[in-house]
């Protein structure tokens, strides 16, 4: 495993749609893994995109806790999203960055795993709001795009200027 660099906004790959992945190989389980590494232990993220690694391919991976442990979504589809909720956001590529997103309190969600098999899942709370946001990434999506409301302590900063 290595550590990769992230693509941080700015870069005009970010606003790039993602294409899908047709093989699922090693070089596929090897950009998994970096991916995971870079997402644990650069950045102490929750989740990370394939394209904020450079990589144009419809690959996420998540960890938000203990209960789900690392999940890894290949070619995801959110295909039911129900409720509504607000929650201060982060992302790896707007360091310095936060701000409330409305996103659903429950989704479905189908995608293939790394070696190609189809499952189907159900998330609720941190979860689906992970999920939503790197999948925004896949369509060259960021969450400052839709922050309803800046983090109080950015006023305080004064970075809202940025
Ligand atoms: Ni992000």
């Amino acid at each position: 495993m290595a550590l990769r660099e992230i693509v941080v906004e700015g870069d005009p790959i970010l606003r790039k749609k993602s294409r899908p992945v047709e093989k699922f190989d090693e070089r596929l389980h090897i950009l998994l893994d970096d991916m995971a590494e870079t997402m644990y232990f650069e950045n102490r993220g929750i989740g990370i995109a394939a394209v904020q690694v450079g990589i144009l391919r419809r690959i996420f991976v998540v960890d938000v806790g203990e209960e789900s442990g690392k999940l890894e979504f290949i070619n995801p589809e959110i295909y039911e999203r129900e409720g509504s909720t607000l929650f201060c956001e982060g992302c790896l590529s707007c360091p310095g960055k936060n701000g409330y997103v409305e996103r659903p309190e429950r989704i479905r969600v189908r995608a293939q795993d790394r070696n190609g098999e189809w499952f189907d899942m159900e998330a609720t709370g941190l979860l689906a709001i992970c999920i939503c946001h790197e999948y925004d990434h896949l369509d060259g999506i960021l969450f400052v795009d839709k922050v309803v409301e800046v983090e109080e302590e950015d006023l305080e900063d004064g970075e809202e200027e940025e």
